[in-house]
């Protein structure tokens, strides 16, 4: 049996694992530290708070004395880092915050975790996890015809939450080769389903598409992601603590590159199909093209060649398939998203979509009969 730490258990991925760790692992305490941020939401561990083996702490990584107490009170031997600053936009209009978070946050727990798993002086656990889950954006950008990144890519970040992010996994990396702290980290790809806020592309697309908004396309909408179903990026992060190496990276992903504009038409369409007595059919006649994100990453894509091979891991769900989970988790879980909605809420949706920075850029709207071109995916 383990006892885990889950830092950011209340966000989109680490809410997901909660539930996906105590589905398949009832017997394991976990214990959840989390701020509570915007991003994070207690409602979404609604399924997980009536079971005697879970905790919820609300408090910040950087509370160093904090982290140290729940290591040895709850005799933690798996931490799992999701805590994080983890938007885009945000990270351009406001880099401080992610700074904070993701730099100085995965220190301090670093630093947690090697006074309490380390020190000779007190009964430390021989056996011990530090997992810490980062993102492909360190590698940044491909070509069109360049091979997918894989762990030995160079680091190259381009936004300041990537540049965060690439910063605290080489602490993460540190800290194993100077102290022998017993670290794995984890890079993936873009994840959607459940839980996610309606920040990102695809729930913003799906609540705006429910609301009769319109739909915000960067750019020329042919920026490419690699889309992975999050419950299989918690089954990836679980075969890495069971069966990763020490000191290693594994890069997880779902060989699944779309162009934003195939996501957006393609949710579309299921809107269509699944929601069809809205006033606004077709839904893709709510597309809108808008000034790009500065410095827009034009494609992301993972080679999972080496999880694959050491680890056994393959996603379970395509992108049709976990595009219609997530769709119908959103039709059928309105009061989550709707408690969203608050005025901090429309305040990043006006600052985001209506400042300055975001004037409409591309006057036509491709609405139905729109033709991508040849690169879309
Ligand atoms: P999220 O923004 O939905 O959730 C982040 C959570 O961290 C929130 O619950 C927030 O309250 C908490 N948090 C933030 N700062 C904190 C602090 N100082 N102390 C304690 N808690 C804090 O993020 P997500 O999309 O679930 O991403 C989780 C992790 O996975 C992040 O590290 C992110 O970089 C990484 N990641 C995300 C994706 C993706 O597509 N969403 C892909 C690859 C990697
Ligand atoms: O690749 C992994 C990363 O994926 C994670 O590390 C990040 O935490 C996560 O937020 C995500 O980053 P992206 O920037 O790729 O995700 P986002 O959902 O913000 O945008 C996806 C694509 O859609 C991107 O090309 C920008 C575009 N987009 C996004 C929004 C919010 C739009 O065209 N319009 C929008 O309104």
């Amino acid at each position: 049996m383990r006892s885990l730490l889950i830092t950011g258990g209340a966000g989109f991925i680490g809410a997901n694992f909660v539930h996906y760790w105590q589905h398949h692992h009832p017997n394991d305490r976990v214990v959840v530290l989390d701020a509570l941020t915007y991003a994070g939401n207690r409602a979404s561990l609604a399924p997980a708070e009536g079971d005697p083996h879970f905790r919820f702490v609300r408090g910040d990584i950087r509370d160093q004395s904090l982290v140290e107490g729940l290591l040895k009170e709850e005799r933690i031997d798996t931490l799992v880092h999701f805590a994080a600053e983890s938007h885009v936009d945000r990270s351009i209009l406001g880099p401080d915050a992610f700074i904070e978070a993701n730099i100085i946050g995965t220190h301090s727990l670093l630093k947690a975790a090697k006074q309490v798993w380390l020190n000779p002086q007190s009964s430390a656990l021989i056996s011990h996890r530090f997992h810490h889950v980062s993102t492909d954006e360190v590698y940044g950008t491909l070509s069109a015809g360049d091979p997918p990144f894989h762990e030995a890519s160079a680091y190259a970040p381009n936004s300041p939450y990537a540049a965060s992010k690439a910063a605290a996994d080489h602490l993460v990396r540190a800290y194993h080769h100077t102290y022998g702290l017993q670290v794995t980290t984890s890079n993936c790809s873009n994840n959607y389903g459940p839980y996610q806020f309606p920040e990102k592309l695809i729930p913003l697309m799906l609540i705006n598409a429910l609301q009769h908004k319109p739909l915000p396309v960067y750019g020329d909408g042919r920026h490419v992601r690699d889309w992975l179903y999050v419950e299989d990026h918690c089954r990836g992060i679980e075969l890495v603590l069971d069966k990763g190496r020490i000191g290693e990276t594994y890069n997880l992903g779902g060989s699944c590159e779309k162009t934003n504009l195939y996501t957006v038409k393609a949710l579309c369409a299921l809107m269509d199909e699944l929601a069809p007595g809205s006033a606004c059919m077709p839904h893709a006649s709510l597309l809108t093209f808008i000034k790009d994100r500065p410095g827009h990453d034009r494609r992301y894509a993972i080679n999972p060649g080496k999880a694959q091979r050491e680890l056994g891991y393959h996603p379970l769900e395509t992108f049709e398939s976990g595009l219609r989970k997530t769709l119908i988790w959103y039709l059928e879980n309105e009061h989550w998203w709707r408690a969203l909605m608050d005025a901090d809420y429309q305040d990043w949706m006006t600052t985001c979509y209506e400042s300055q920075t975001k004037v409409a850029a591309f006057p036509r709207s491709p609405g139905i009969g729109f033709d991508p071109g040849e690169d879309e995916r």
